[in-house]
């Protein structure tokens, strides 16, 4: 009896395999790499973009917003794609930051019973909260570096199926968990296609904020700078074995 595989070379098999899984738990941010940080016009997203401009390690950060010289709008899907072709030429980048999301508009606030839910409002926080970053994803992720690369999309642990005790906020949490899934999924995909690249579910704690202000972000947010900088300790730590999962500014993994 003769089994199925016959390896000639084990030691250059065992080599290979120990490669594969230092590759596997090796940091991914390089020690000078460039940053992109989508919806730097927002708190979170701005915080992020001085902070990794004043970082030496960070040789060039680009902020893209609405109303940049290459705008990202949500409500114009054509944009994402039109963006990321325009930035082409400055890639590859070693890590994206997007933060762009919507809790309420000049029209909605967020549910607090079920008979506030309005198909309008629960389409709009899709389109912001979860279809415009799926296609940033699409669309962007050909600007990471195949080396190694991280992508962090903002979600929001009110996202979280499992930790849903209180309810309400129908939109924002279903849009934050749709976002979540797209995430996870397109992590499955990239293991394949471009294995040394991460992509993140990242929630930033409560941050007093435009989006916080009217639920009390002023009294029980922490300064954007200092969400800023705790996100950024997990984000330079990240490996690739990190890759599709939910994190928190802390570094916890949380439950879907
Ligand atoms: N603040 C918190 O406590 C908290 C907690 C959990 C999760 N988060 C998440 O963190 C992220 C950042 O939130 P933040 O607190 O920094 O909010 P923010 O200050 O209101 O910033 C929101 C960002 O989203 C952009 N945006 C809104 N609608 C858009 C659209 N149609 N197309 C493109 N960009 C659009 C805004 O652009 P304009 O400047 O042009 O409006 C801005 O850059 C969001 O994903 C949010 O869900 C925040």
């Amino acid at each position: 009896m003769t089994s199925g595989v016959v390896c000639s070379e084990p030691t250059l098999v065992l080599s290979k395999i120990d490669t594969i899984t230092q590759n596997f738990f090796m940091k991914l941010l390089p020690n000078s790499f460039r940053a992109l940080v989508i919806g730097s016009s927002g708190t979170i997203g701005a915080a992020f973009f001085d902070l990794l401009k004043n970082n030496p390690l960070c040789s060039e950060v680009i902020g893209i917003h609405r109303h940049s010289e290459f705008p990202i709008d949500y409500q114009d899907f054509q944009t994402i794609e039109s963006c990321a072709n325009a930035l082409t030429a400055r890639a590859p980048f070693q890590l994206i930051i997007n933060a762009v999301g919507v809790l309420h508009t000049s029209k909605w606030m967020p549910e607090k019973k079920l008979d506030d839910l309005h198909a309008d409002q629960l389409m709009e926080l899709m389109r912001i909260n979860a279809i415009g970053p799926a296609l940033t994803i699409r669309y962007f992720s050909k600007l990471l570096d195949p080396h190694n690369s991280i992508m962090v999309t903002l979600s929001a642990k009110v996202g979280s199926i499992e930790d849903n005790r209180l309810g309400g906020w129908y939109s924002y949490r279903s849009s934050k968990a749709a976002l979540n899934m797209l995430i996870k999924t397109a992590s499955i995909e990239l293991t394949r296609t471009k294995p040394n690249t991460a992509l993140i579910a990242m929630h930033p704690g409560t941050v007093n904020s435009r989006l916080s202000k009217p639920f009390r972000g002023e009294q029980i947010g922490r300064p954007a700078n200092q969400a800023a900088t705790e996100m950024f300790e997990v984000i330079k730590n990240l490996e690739r074995k990190d890759s599709g999962n939910f994190i928190s500014y802390s570094g916890e993994r949380l439950p879907w």
